[in-house]
């Protein structure tokens, strides 16, 4: 059978927000309707700083947020998942 759906990929953006694309849905919270849903592409912000959260509205340019630094994994280091 073939899976009709798209990976979900999440991409963050240097300094800025989380990008989220593929088939997903961001569970809404309780009593609230669920969040940009038929989206395929949307970004979250990390800077904690929008006015529409969880979507990222720019304000991480004009609070100057810097991301920390990815870790590298080591590369004979196993996968937790
Ligand atoms: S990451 Fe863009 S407003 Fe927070």
């Amino acid at each position: 059978m073939k899976n009709e759906t798209d990976p979900v990929t999440i991409t963050p953006c240097p300094d800025g927000p989380l990008l989220v694309r593929g088939d997903f849905l961001i569970a809404p919270a309780p009593g609230r309707e669920p969040e940009a849903p038929g989206r395929r592409v949307v970004a979250l912000c990390r800077c904690g700083k929008s006015g529409i959260p969880p979507m990222c509205d720019g304000s991480h340019k004009l609070v100057g947020f810097r991301a920390p630094a990815p870790e590298a994994a080591p590369e004979d280091s196993p996968r937790s998942d």
